[in-house]
């Protein structure tokens, strides 16, 4: 049984229920599952983590400007990145929604900042469309999930 940490940094919600399916697989599979509001997320709980799973949504201009990652993960990031990144194990998943131009970009930046502060992270991400709402987002997320599981053995 592993201790796993989700983070979710969500507007409108649809983020947090990808999480909360995200959390289900887990338990099922035996392991101990902490969801957190990445504003909420202290210091103790990120340093007590190894394996540590992180929702975004993508907001961008949708013009020539790429999206961003949003401001609201800059404080658990800057605490994050102070706690050993390179000893943790991150997967990385948002929901995004395929009207815009730079579709879940944030979850590739994001993706790509952890790895730059040392982070070991799956090469595989997770973007569902909007709220996971249809079979085949069901089968991404649990897809997704059993491959980090296979990642942090
Ligand atoms: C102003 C605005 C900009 C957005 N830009 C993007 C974008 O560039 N790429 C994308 O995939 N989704 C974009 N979205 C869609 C959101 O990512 C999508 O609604 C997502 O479900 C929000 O997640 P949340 O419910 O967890 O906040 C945008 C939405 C708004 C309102």
């Amino acid at each position: 049984m592993k201790n796993i940490l989700i983070i979710t940094c969500s507007l409108s919600g649809c983020t947090d229920l990808i999480a909360d399916e995200i959390g289900k697989v887990l338990s099922n599979a035996g392991h101990h599952v902490t969801i957190e509001i990445s504003d909420d997320a202290t210091q103790a709980q990120i340093e007590a983590h190894d394996f540590i799973l992180l929702g975004t949504y993508t907001y961008s201009m949708n013009t020539e400007n790429e999206a961003f990652i949003p401001f609201e993960l800059e404080d658990f990031l800057d605490i994050l990145y102070k706690a050993h990144p390179e000893e943790k194990y991150f997967g990385i998943f948002g929901s995004c929604d395929a009207t815009y131009k730079f579709f879940g970009e944030a979850v590739n930046l994001l993706q790509a900042d952890v790895e730059k502060y040392g982070g070991n992270v799956m090469a595989e991400v997770l973007k569902i469309e909007l709220e996971p709402d249809t079979p085949a987002d069901r089968t991404a997320i649990e897809a997704f999930t059993n491959q980090y599981l296979k990642y942090i053995q």
